[in-house]
């Protein structure tokens, strides 16, 4: 069976694990601090704080952005789902806006269509890994004194106009869920430009205590810790933090070769008719985190048809990204138009791509396709 996406982890992680194991310090300890200032550096971040997962980040922000009952929250339904769950955790009401077809994204265009008197907080995501177009995004925020949430989930190693996804942002979630490209098997990571975002969110994740676990059992001096207002355990451990160390110092050579895939998918599809295969937008690169095609009405078969065939050749692929105002959890909530939104989730197909994926692999998966069009091998 050809996987959908498979996490490129090994023997180095395996030992990193263990020697956290060994150490006797397996919770948020000394790994958890350089697993952090490491990834913040590599993303162009002043700070970093790891958590248990995004969706534990993203908490986290919405909390910091001091918003509650009456309050809305800007966010994409075509995302995971957490995206939107994150400010019914705090009370507000999200509100979905569109995205763009090109790169399933929102934009200035589809946010500033989602905003009323009320809208407090937006949440932009980098979907698949596509870097959203945030700097006009944030000025119309910025106007209207809108804070800005990047869910930055699928994005680590994608660049927007040259520099890291995320990089400069004061408050960008990250996940570290095996099915994106840099893995703790569960975890995630808050990064900002603000000391005191970073300050705060330290405590919030530890129970709101106002000295870490960590310092405290490594102080010569007895410390009674004191709790200065009502937090979480959003804490990651060390033994995540010695994989995330490892996988950061591969996350160079994954996009590189997540990137070459991704051509090679773009260059034996490109004469496939009504099919189109997501690209870099103008202003970045992509991770290609998830790859993408959008079927229209002239390719031969429809999308289930399409991932039938797959699997029955021993191909795992999947249905495109969900559509959140679509659930249930979010049954009867008003929403705009969404029409982008429910095209692309209904017409998309998410192809196998991975580290290790070899280019035979990958002749198999077009094949399929190819073949399903009525066109001949690449
Ligand atoms: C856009 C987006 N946001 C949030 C999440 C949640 O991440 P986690 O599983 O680390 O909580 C995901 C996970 O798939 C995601 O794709």
């Amino acid at each position: 069976m050809i996987p959908v996406a498979k996490p490129w982890i090994g023997a180095e992680e395996a030992e990193a694990a263990a020697a956290a194991v060994r150490s006797g310090w397996v919770a948020q300890g000394p790994r958890v601090a350089e697993f952090e200032a490491s990834f913040a550096a590599q993303m162009g971040a002043s700070h970093g704080v790891a958590v248990s997962s995004c969706t534990t980040a993203l908490h986290l922000a919405l909390h910091m952005c001091r918003v509650g009952p009456g309050d809305e929250v800007v966010v994409p339904s075509f995302s995971f789902i957490a995206t939107a769950n994150c400010a019914v955790y705090v009370g507000a009401t999200p509100v979905f806006a569109d995205v763009e077809v090109e790169d399933g994204n929102v934009s200035a265009r589809t946010v500033e269509e989602a905003l009323t008197e009320r809208t407090r907080v937006v949440v932009v995501v980098d979907q698949g890994g596509m870097p959203a177009d945030i700097a006009p995004i944030r000025e119309l925020c910025e106007h209207r004194g809108i804070a800005l949430v990047e869910d930055a989930a699928c994005g680590a190693g994608s660049r927007y106009h040259g520099a890291p996804v995320g990089a400069g942002g004061s408050m960008v979630a990250w996940s570290f869920h095996p099915r994106k490209l840099l893995t703790t098997g569960e975890g995630g990571m808050l990064t900002t430009s603000v000391e005191e975002v970073a300050a705060r969110a330290r405590r919030l994740r530890e129970h709101g205590m106002n000295i870490s676990a960590a310092e405290r059992h490594q102080s010569r001096q007895p410390v009674i810790e004191r709790y200065l207002e009502v937090g979480f355990n959003y804490r990651m451990t060390d033994i995540q933090a010695a994989v995330g160390l490892v996988q950061l110092g591969k996350l160079d050579a994954m996009v590189r070769r997540r990137r070459e895939l991704a051509a090679r998918y773009q260059h034996m599809l490109a004469d496939v008719p009504g099919l189109r295969t997501v690209r870099d937008p103008a202003w970045g690169e992509s991770n290609f985190q998830s790859f993408w095609v959008e079927l229209d009405a002239s390719f031969p078969l429809d999308r289930g048809e399409l991932l039938s065939a797959l699997a029955e050749a021993g191909i795992s692929a999947r249905a495109g990204i969900m559509a959140a105002h679509r659930q249930p959890a979010y049954d009867g909530r008003p929403h705009g138009d969404l029409a982008v939104t429910e095209r692309l989730t209904d017409s998309t197909v998410i192809l196998p791509l991975f580290h290790s994926m070899t280019e035979g692999e990958q002749h198999q998966v077009v094949d399929v396709v190819r073949r399903a069009a009525g066109l001949r091998a690449a």
